[in-house]
């Protein structure tokens, strides 16, 4: 398949990835159909792309005709064989847990066309965990985004040794037609290269602040004033959600039992206080409307 025969996208999650990665398909042209099993998060990705539209309309970001495409380009749904069943192109961006991720495989292997490639939105998760339980595993790919997916320009793009180079090149192609600037990985490695960075920026700053030496505000004050980073790393913690961040680093210590991977003793409070950034109204500061 070439890109320009992929007309139809599905998006699997209707979370804050799979929303904006489905918004963002449909603003450059493709045919996108969000699903989630919650009736909740269908309706919160809705509003949110009803929200979205008009304000890029009235900041003179899309023309009015390009915002109302894009809102017929999108639909949403609660059903997979609905949402798979003509795709082309399937990006699938549910919880990070790999039973679940293996289980919506194996699903979505029956109901999507035998053409379509099933590419993973996965922070971590790399394909050749997942790709068995198809009947397709050279069409299985890891496409990650970065957060927020309308915003930041990066998808990494992790060809296993199951994935084959057109479904790579395939996938990298779709990238750059979505308005990303794609980078390819050739090898699988945990974290890819973004979250391999960015993880040990976090753990120093969580060590920085579990040792009392500075507040968690002085050190997002040090990486943005010092590195020049948008924001730091507790209030990027917040925007991508420190229940995430949990998942992730527990995901991690199962699989290598390292005193080290262990979330941080800060984390597992915030967890425990249910506190997972901005989505909650609270984190590491607080959002109150
Ligand atoms: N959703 C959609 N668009 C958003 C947004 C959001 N949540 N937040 C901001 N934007 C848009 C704004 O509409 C605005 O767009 P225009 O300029 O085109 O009008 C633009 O982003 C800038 O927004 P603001 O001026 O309001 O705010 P800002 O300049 O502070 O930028 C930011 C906000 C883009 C989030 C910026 O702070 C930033 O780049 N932060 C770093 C984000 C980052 O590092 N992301 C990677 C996270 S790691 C990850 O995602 C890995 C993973 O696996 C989970």
């Amino acid at each position: 398949m070439r890109v320009d025969e992929i007309r139809k996208i599905c998006v699997l999650g209707c979370g804050s990835m799979g929303s904006q990665i489905a918004l963002n398909a449909a603003i450059h042209g493709f045919a996108v159909k969000n699903m989630d099993i919650k009736e909740e998060m269908v309706a919160r990705a809705r509003a949110f792309a009803a929200e979205y539209l008009p304000g890029r309309v009235a900041k003179g970001r899309l023309t009015e005709a390009e915002a109302q495409g894009a809102a017929r380009n999108l639909s949403f749904t609660t059903d997979l064989a609905e949402a798979a069943g003509d795709a082309d192109f399937v990006i699938e961006a549910v919880l990070e847990r790999l039973d679940l991720k293996r289980q919506v495989f194996r699903n979505l292997d029956r109901v999507a066309p035998p053409h379509a490639v099933l590419a993973t939105n996965s922070s971590f998760i790399v394909s050749s965990r997942i790709a068995g339980v198809t009947g397709r595993p050279d069409k299985v790919v890891n496409m990650h985004f970065f957060n927020p997916a309308l915003v930041m320009e990066l998808v990494e793009v992790v060809q296993g040794p199951h994935t084959s180079d057109e479904t790579a090149a395939l996938t990298m192609d779709l990238a750059r037609k979505m308005g990303k600037t794609p980078v390819l990985l050739r090898k699988e490695v945990y974290g890819f290269l973004v979250n391999r960075i960015l993880a040990a920026l976090v753990k120093e700053a969580l060590w920085l602040a579990e040792m009392e030496v500075a507040s968690v505000e002085d050190i997002d004050t040090a990486v943005t004033k010092a590195l020049g980073h948008p924001m730091g790393p507790f209030r990027l913690m917040d925007l991508t959600g420190i229940d995430l961040h949990y998942d992730i680093a527990m995901e991690r210590y199962r699989e290598t039992g390292r005193a080290e991977d262990k979330p941080s003793p800060l984390v597992v409070e915030k967890i425990t206080r249910g506190e997972f950034g901005r989505k909650t109204g609270k984190g590491w500061y607080s959002y109150a409307e």
